[in-house]
């Protein structure tokens, strides 16, 4: 098990409980008072391991509730946060309440908005039980709902008062999401860590069944992202790095009406931005390669599909886009990512983009 602390802005930071077992730190980490426990949970999260929790949170807090949500990206939405909130205030929770979130990124992200509004602001625990929640949506305070108009366009900041990432949860996992939570985990390593990247090369197959990574390797992807949230937790900059492969993940997703799931879209998304770096910023073609490779070792796809002119319209209300460019956080190398002189971010023209994207739509490797 990791006992570590993530950062948070104006504080000492909070606690990660990171590793099996770590549901077992709720009654160290549980404040007196926190008379209630609000659970917001996600179904599925809440069917396969809800008894463990509450029979935990049953000695912590003198009240639990459950606030349930339906599993799916289409539930991060004003109307579920509004349902949740509206039966928080008909229970009249008030500021004695913890609330504590169990699921995915897209319960995390809900509730952490919520815990972030309901009566301008309740205490929160976050409990992740997917891959990608524990290596990215449980860390770095972003809290967020989709509108029409794209994802994640309503937030906050809030930060949780701790993190309780047990891995155990993560053995129930439907392999396809499994190996999303993995596209992030490579995603981090390329951002921060090559020795991470050796490390998950030299793994490859063997990863593929759920709760499979190594407690070690999973920590490490982990502090990358501490590490860059610790430096710029708003995002003023340099945390712009931690969207490599997401200019044109999120693209992807959006085209396809988040028929392609987030993961692949990323993974996918990944090697076309890494083809660009090749020729805007000098990636070595080696570099490349073995990130293609990975992506395929680990059943993740890393080729384009379909005309470069459907993700246009998806581009243009990328948050990353200034000046009439795309700005795309790239990598120089394996485990660095490239600084401007305008920032963490290099501007690629959309004609540069296209070719970059019509290079992996060619090249060998399996499409999403
Ligand atoms: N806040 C951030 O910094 C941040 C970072 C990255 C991603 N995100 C957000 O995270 C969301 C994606 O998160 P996700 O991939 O975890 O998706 P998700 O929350 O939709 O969960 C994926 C699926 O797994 C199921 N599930 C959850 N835990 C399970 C378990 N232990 N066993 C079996 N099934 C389980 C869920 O019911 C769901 O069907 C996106 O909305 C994205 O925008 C946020
Ligand atoms: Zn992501």
């Amino acid at each position: 098990m990791f006992r570590l602390r993530c950062p948070a802005p104006g504080a000492a930071g909070h606690p990660l409980w990171l590793g099996p077992g770590a549901l077992d730190g709720l009654p160290a980490l549980w404040r007196p008072e926190w008379r209630v426990a609000a659970l917001v949970a996600d179904r599925t999260a809440l069917r396969l391991h809800g008894a463990a929790v509450l029979r935990r949170l049953r000695a912590c807090a003198g009240t639990v509730r459950v606030y349930q949500l339906p599993p799916g990206e289409r539930h991060k939405s004003v109307a579920t946060w509004l349902r949740l909130a509206d039966r928080m205030l008909a229970d009249r929770l008030d500021r004695a309440a913890c609330l504590v979130a169990l699921g995915g990124g897209v319960t995390l992200d809900l509730a952490g908005f919520l815990a972030a509004t309901y009566l301008r602001g309740l205490d929160h625990l976050l409990l992740p039980t997917t891959l990608l929640a524990v290596v990215d949506a449980a860390l770095g305070g972003k809290t967020a709902l989709n509108r029409p108009a794209g994802k994640n366009l309503l937030g906050a900041f809030r930060f949780p008062a701790a993190v309780l990432a047990d891995t155990t949860l993560l053995e129930t996992l439907p392999p396809r999401t499994w190996r999303g939570g993995l596209a992030e985990v490579v995603k981090h390593a390329v951002v921060g860590d090559a020795d991470l990247f050796r490390r998950l090369e030299r793994a490859g197959r063997a990863l593929h069944r759920p709760g499979s990574l190594d407690l070690a390797l999973l920590a490490r992807a982990v502090r990358v992202k501490l590490e860059v949230v610790a430096r710029d937790p708003f995002e003023w900059g340099r945390r712009s790095v931690l969207n490599f492969g997401h200019t044109v993940g999120h693209a992807i997703e959006a085209a396809t009406g988040h028929r392609v799931p987030h993961g692949a879209a990323v993974a996918v998304g990944m090697a076309v931005e890494a083809e660009a770096a090749v020729e805007r910023v000098g990636l070595p073609a080696a570099d490349r390669d073995r990130l293609v490779a990975l992506l395929g070792a680990l059943g993740l796809p890393a080729r384009s599909r379909g005309p470069f002119e459907r993700l246009r319209p998806h581009l243009a209300v990328d948050k990353k886009r200034r000046d009439g460019a795309i700005r795309l956080s790239l990598p120089v190398r394996l485990g660095r990512m490239a600084a401007s002189q305008t920032g963490w971010t290099v501007p690629v023209k959309a004609a540069a983009l296209r070719r970059a994207w019509e290079r992996r739509a060619a090249a060998p490797g399996r499409a999403r």
